[in-house]
């Protein structure tokens, strides 16, 4: 029979890098309620329509990469309805937002989210079919505060200080503006006009996007395409007086916090709903994908999807690619995951069922004590030999216990430190502090 396995594009994580996962996420979470962000849970599936409208029908990831199906609006129902597994996460926030009037409070709102996002695209390092981003919004009626620049610069400023706390160096935040709505299509008249010499020269997408979305032409990765795409106008050419002040006051915002940045005119986002601040964080070391996070703002998205006007902006991280990158940095002597503080050995007689079965069950009561004084125990087996059960020991914790029908008895029991290898006898009461004092290394 064939084995089964995940499938193409998809992994399994697996222990000890699960713990950097939690660690991860745990750093976000901590760092989201400083900066008070609420978290948000959105479905995984979203009506078709909701990405089409936001992050638009011209992007790769509406034109080729989502995973879409056509399912029974009911059980038994012939009415099909075109559902598809979430690319991205922010359209379905706002989608959420706008169906439990969270704008109406007048307020800030202020989400995160961690969860897998699903894209049809090539497999390679750090680009999967299914991924985990970590993102944040914030979202609200212009009377909120949502349009000020001060609210770009506090995102990226805490994006620094959340890279900072993961322990990620040597990151680059490239910063561009890609203007207003009525700036966007001043510069996609620019390109429209600058590509009629040019676009027949360029592969099939650029030759459609050229007239439905000129800006998705700058999306192109064809390396024959890429001189052609270097001589376009730049949208910085494009912006008006108060598209320019807004960038002004993000620039000198960030310049007093003391985050670095990189301006670079070619980051339009592959997506449609950008307004004004787009930013990525790249990362040397990851390859060719090589950007950690991206986001920017979307002041018309909410009315996109038939909202009131909520201007926002946020980001969104690869949190596979954060993890690749902690990899790369760990080493022998910084393990993922520490050892457990003991492993509790029965060492009974084989030929003794009745003793075993005492001895396991006494030991699972240890184990249960220690547990619950907070230390973090592994329980053998006493069927074990006791060369078999240092073994085991030593791989996966810093002491072992030995509960033999003496100890059981006199309640002293004998512990080995396998870093100094010093053996000696504790008192069942004086275990759980002895075991978590550091001198007993
Ligand atoms: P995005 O640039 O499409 O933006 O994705 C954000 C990040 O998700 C990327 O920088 C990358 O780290 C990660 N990512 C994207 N695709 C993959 C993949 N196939 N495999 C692994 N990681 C991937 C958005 O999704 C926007 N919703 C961000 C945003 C939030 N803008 C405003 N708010």
């Amino acid at each position: 029979m064939t084995t089964l396995k995940a499938v193409r594009g998809t992994r399994d994580l697996l222990p000890p890098e699960t713990a950097l996962w939690n660690r991860i996420e745990a750093t976000a979470r901590d760092v989201f309620a400083r900066y008070n962000f609420g978290e948000i849970r959105t479905p995984v599936f979203e009506e078709t329509a909701l990405f089409a409208r936001s992050v638009g029908e011209e992007t790769d990831i509406v034109s080729k990469e989502m995973y879409t199906w056509e399912d029974r609006a009911r059980a038994q129902s012939e009415k099909t309805q075109s559902l598809t597994l979430r690319p991205e996460n922010t359209a379905g926030v706002v989608r959420a937002a706008i169906e439990h009037n969270l704008f109406e409070s007048g307020q800030l709102q202020k989400l995160y989210y961690i969860g897998p996002q699903f894209r049809r695209e090539r497999p390679q390092k750090g680009r999967y079919r299914q991924f985990s981003q970590i993102g944040a919004e914030v979202i609200g009626p212009p009377s909120s505060g949502s349009e000020s620049p001060l609210r770009d610069a506090e995102i990226l400023e805490m994006l620094a200080t959340l890279l900072d706390e993961l322990g990620i160096t040597g990151w680059t935040l490239e910063l561009n503006s890609v203007g207003s709505s009525a700036d966007r299509e001043r510069y996609n008249l620019a390109l429209r006009a600058a590509l009629v010499p040019v676009v027949g020269k360029m592969c099939a997408d650029c030759q459609r996007r050229a007239v439905t979305n000129p800006l998705r032409v700058l999306d192109c990765k064809i390396p024959a395409d890429q001189p052609i795409i270097a001589a376009l106008p730049v949208i910085a050419d494009s912006l008006d007086d108060a598209s320019r002040a807004h960038f002004a006051a993000v620039t000198a915002a960030l310049d007093a916090v003391g985050v670095p940045y990189t301006l670079n005119h070619r980051l339009v986002r592959g997506l449609d709903y950008y307004t004004r601040t787009t930013f990525e964080f790249t990362h040397g070391g990851l390859g060719a994908q090589n950007a950690l996070l991206g986001g920017g703002r979307y002041d018309g998205l909410s009315e996109m999807l038939g909202g009131p006007r909520a201007p926002g902006i946020g980001f969104a991280m690869g949190e596979d690619r954060l993890v690749l990158t902690l990899l790369a940095a760990l080493d022998e002597k910084s393990p993922i995951q520490q050892k457990a503080e003991a492993f509790i050995a029965p060492l009974g007689d084989k030929e003794k069922a009745d003793e075993l079965i005492k001895l396991n069950a006494a030991a699972l009561v240890l184990a249960r004590e220690l547990r619950h004084q907070g230390l973090w125990i592994e329980l053998g087996e006493g069927s074990f030999r006791l060369k078999k059960s240092f073994e085991a020991a030593d791989k996966i914790a810093r002491h072992i216990i030995i509960l033999g029908e003496d100890e059981l008895k006199s309640g002293i029991l004998t512990v080995k430190n396998f870093s100094t290898g010093i053996q000696t006898k504790v008192p069942r009461a004086e275990l759980a502090v002895y075991l978590s004092t550091p001198a007993s290394e």
